[in-house]
């Protein structure tokens, strides 16, 4: 008869802060005399062929830096439960059941799923057909609204305020507009967070829709007045008004690549203002790379956490961070519920208050 046996995935898009969450799991699930299987690559794992493997202290020692996640992960495969903000796609039940019987075979007594919206969606499909899930919220988006961050966040801002620290220097150089395209599918957190910390002089986000006539005029009279150069970051998913979204091949269904709109921004100012104008587009290295401090702690705490909701039977729950403190909240009430920067929040009035224009 072997331990008390739980599983770890991770599934969906990586982000900084997964092998902290990882590596406190196995390491509080170890406290309690509990074996871990790590399955590999998301929920592909559970299904045929079945791959996973036993994470112990030693093979997860020294992880707790390092980005990605030590056991893989995927967004597109079999499980895939979302096709889209708020369509839900119900997965085939000869895949849940095939997942479920290999929980069964191998004595996996509780699941702790770590993924974002869609790859909850499933943990909460599995929890309904009898799966004893417990989940962990993950997007560097930070857009789930029952939680107040998510880990990999700070990360990815850290990321873009780099990279407006190493732009303002060649942008000033040249006098140059720099616009910087940064990851923010439906919720402009990143923008906004890495734009302020990077000084940006304009940030331009899904929940605002902005005026190309109204940021040209700003830009220009920036310039005019003086100013050596002018910093925009813009949000993937953010749109100028009575625009479209603008999508990597043109798709406009289901889970679509999001891309170009700093392309679009670039182009429009350059025309508008007539000065030179370049783009920089961010994307993974947003995602990779080492968590800052306050990802490996918040990691670390879910990680916690997640077991504890296991000893505590708090099946179907995920674990949140809400007043600095770690609580569960039921993982059907956290799915689907997007955390949106609201337009009049004190964040948007700060960064106002700096000058920082909304393009609007
Ligand atoms: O949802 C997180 C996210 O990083 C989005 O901001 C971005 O649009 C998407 O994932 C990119 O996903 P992929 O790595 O599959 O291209």
């Amino acid at each position: 008869m072997h331990r008390f046996r739980i599983g770890v995935l991770t599934s969906g898009g990586d982000c900084p802060g997964l092998n902290a969450v990882i590596r406190a799991t196995v390491a509080s699930a170890h406290n309690l005399g509990w074996e871990v299987l790590g399955f590999i690559d998301g929920y592909e794992g559970l299904l045929s062929p079945i791959n996973y493997k036993v994470l112990t202290l030693e093979n997860t020692q020294g992880i707790m830096s390092i980005g990605g996640t030590i056991i893989g992960t995927t967004n597109r495969g079999r499980f895939v439960a979302k096709s889209g903000m708020g369509e839900k796609a119900m997965i085939p039940q000869s895949i849940i059941d095939e997942a479920k019987k290999t929980l069964e075979d191998l004595g996996v007594r509780a699941l702790v799923c770590i993924g974002g919206d869609g790859s909850l969606t499933t943990a909460d499909q599995l929890f309904e057909n009898g799966v004893p899930v417990v989940g962990v919220p993950k997007t560097i988006d930070n857009d789930l609204s029952a939680t107040a961050m998510t880990f990999g966040f700070d990360s990815a801002v850290q990321c873009v305020a780099d990279a407006l620290d190493r732009l303002h220097t060649t942008a000033a150089s040249h006098k140059r507009v720099m616009v910087l395209e940064v990851m923010g599918r439906h919720a402009g957190w990143i923008a906004l967070y890495g734009g302020v910390a990077g000084s940006a002089d304009a940030i331009l986000i899904p929940e605002i829709p902005f005026s190309y006539e109204k940021l040209a005029t700003f830009v220009d009279k920036r310039m005019s007045g003086g100013a050596s150069a002018t910093l925009i970051v813009v949000a993937e998913g953010a749109t100028p008004r009575g625009g479209e979204i603008q999508t990597i091949d043109g798709a406009t269904k289901g889970e679509v690549r999001l891309g170009g709109i700093g392309a679009q921004v670039a182009h429009e100012i350059g025309e508008r203002t007539k000065r030179e104008t370049r783009v920089v587009v961010l994307g993974h290295l947003q995602r990779g790379g080492a968590p800052t401090t306050q990802d490996r702690n918040l990691g670390t705490r879910f990680g916690v956490g997640a077991v504890q909701l296991i000893q505590d039977k708090k099946f179907g729950h995920m674990v949140s961070y809400l007043n600095y403190q770690i609580g569960a909240v039921t993982i059907k009430e956290a799915v689907g519920q997007i955390k949106h920067v609201p337009p009049d929040s004190q964040m948007v009035k700060t960064a106002q208050a700096v000058g920082i224009s909304f393009g609007t």
